[in-house]
């Protein structure tokens, strides 16, 4: 399977959380890139719920991926604007499997875990696309990079 995953990240661990899901899905033999969008200008703050004020530089294509990993930190109790902008600029992922997940600074999943997950999910699914359960890696009182792994695994297995 050929798999997109686009991540914003502003400090990297969303990022690593990324790489970790790479390397599991390339070794059961999926094709992957990882592409971490770029804005504008710096977006160090912001919320879904307020007016957006950057543009995304380096929007990918994904026509060519059949399944789309979207990943992005939480952001003022919900997803980071920035995911976000690429889920709502997607043209091309209609009928393609979609997988949201986030990495989090407060311990419990209430505290804007779930809502990004669940905004995430909704913009693609108005999209067309296959919405898959997301993911969900708090850091705060949590072994993360074990929750990581575990979290990557199980991705790597339902795509
Ligand atoms: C502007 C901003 C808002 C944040 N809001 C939340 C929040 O509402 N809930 C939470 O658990 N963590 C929040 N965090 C923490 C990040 O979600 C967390 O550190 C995440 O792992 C960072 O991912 P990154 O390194 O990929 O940018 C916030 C961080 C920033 C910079």
């Amino acid at each position: 399977m050929n798999i997109g995953i686009i991540v914003h990240s502003k400090t990297g661990t969303t990022l690593k959380f990324s790489e970790i899901i790479a390397a599991r899905c390339r070794k059961k033999g999926h094709t992957v890139d990882l592409v971490r969008l770029k804005t504008d200008r710096p977006v160090d703050s912001g919320s879904v719920r307020q007016k957006k004020n950057f543009s995304l530089v380096n929007n990918p294509d994904c026509s060519g991926y059949d399944a789309i990993l979207a990943g992005g930190p939480v952001w003022a109790i919900s997803a980071s604007p920035i995911i976000i902008a690429f889920l709502e600029e997607q043209q091309s992922i209609s009928g393609k499997k979609m997988l949201p997940f986030v990495t989090m600074g407060f311990p419990f999943t209430f505290m804007g875990g779930r809502q990004a997950i669940k905004l995430m999910s909704n913009t693609a699914a108005g999209k067309g696309a296959i919405v898959l359960p997301g993911k969900i890696v708090p850091k705060l009182f949590h072994n993360y990079r074990a929750l990581m792994e575990k979290a990557a695994e199980e991705i790597a297995n339902i795509l």
